[in-house]
């Protein structure tokens, strides 16, 4: 009987530098730079099991973020997109994985433990295992209660926060745990300036008098791409979205509805902040609308830009 937690459960391999070693195998030296300094890029990725087969979604858009989020690191990624999409895909297949979680991480790793990373090698992985509704299938119909973290998050003047790195994620387990502990679901982050900036893994998006506002990329956020996947679908539906807005605590209270995007929270819905109830407390309408238009093109898979079919 394997003693590996559920959610890896039937994940035989995983690709590590150029080949697929066994799940146990999969190890790195404790001296590993990353381990200590945070010095690490990722990404987290869905393959869904679409009307077209297995697809992995806005995959292409997943790899550039990963490669962005390398730069300022002097993080050289030893293999081209293509080398990571055919490790990706092949890992997939091998599986067997109809629809999968892909976490790729780039790395530094062990040569000296001087916070300089100039001689240790950079190191890439990439896993995949079956993952469900992060915050859970209720969630998703039902909404969260969330509360505002008393953490606040990096300023981009400190750490470049627009890109995934492994050390900012302190940051989003204080603030979850904070929210957890607190008896809520999940927490919603402000910025240094004391404006609303995201969820610990996910982007926020408010709506008031009919219309879509989410914080601006100067807001300390991630540049999510589920994010620009409700943008996209909520102006094809012909809503007018504010991308770049600022949003102040107390707006959040009186919103209309308030939700999150992100490639694991998918579009979820917050049905309360701080214990005020959002609109009726339900699923808004806008939501509802942009949750399935979402849904719609995860199931059918078929607009091809956003798909990359395995
Ligand atoms: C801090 C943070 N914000 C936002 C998101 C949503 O980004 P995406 O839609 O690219 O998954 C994530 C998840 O990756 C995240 O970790």
């Amino acid at each position: 009987m394997s003693d590996r937690p559920e959610m890896f459960e039937g994940t035989e391999r995983i690709w590590m530098d150029g080949e697929f070693v066994d799940f146990e195998d999969a190890q790195t030296h404790v001296l590993t730079h990353a381990l200590h300094y945070g010095t690490g890029v990722f990404e987290g990725v869905r393959c869904y099991d679409t009307e077209q087969g297995p697809a992995i979604f806005r995959w292409e858009e997943h790899l550039d973020r990963l490669y962005k989020s390398a730069k300022p690191y002097d993080l050289d990624i030893e293999f081209s997109k293509d080398e990571l999409t055919e490790a990706t895909t092949e890992l997939i297949e091998t599986e067997g994985f109809e629809s999968c979680y892909i976490r790729p991480i780039v790395y530094y790793g062990f040569d000296s433990l001087g916070v300089s990373p100039k001689d240790c090698p950079t190191k890439t992985t990439i896993a995949a295992w079956p993952w469900g509704a992060y915050l859970g299938e209720e969630a998703l119909e039902e909404g969260v209660d969330v509360m505002v973290s008393s953490w606040r998050k990096h300023a981009s003047s400190q750490i470049p926060t627009n890109i995934k790195t492994t050390g900012l994620y302190v940051n989003s387990m204080l603030a979850g745990e904070e929210a957890r502990r607190n008896g809520y679901t999940e927490a919603i982050v402000l910025n240094k300036e004391g404006n609303v900036a995201e969820g610990p893994g996910e982007n926020i998006f408010m709506v008031r008098d009919g219309e879509i506002y989410t914080p601006g990329l100067a807001e300390s956020i991630l540049e999510g791409i589920t994010r620009n996947t409700a943008i996209t679908l909520a102006e094809e539906m012909g809503y007018t979205v504010h991308e770049e807005a600022t949003i102040s605590r107390g707006e959040l209270y009186t919103a209309d509805e308030l939700f999150f995007t992100g490639t694991a929270a998918e579009v979820t819905p917050i049905r309360s902040v701080d214990d005020n109830e959002i609109g009726e407390g339900t699923k808004g309408p806008v939501t509802d609308e942009l949750q399935s238009a979402f849904f719609d093109v995860i199931e059918s898979g078929d607009r091809e830009e956003w798909f990359h079919y395995v």
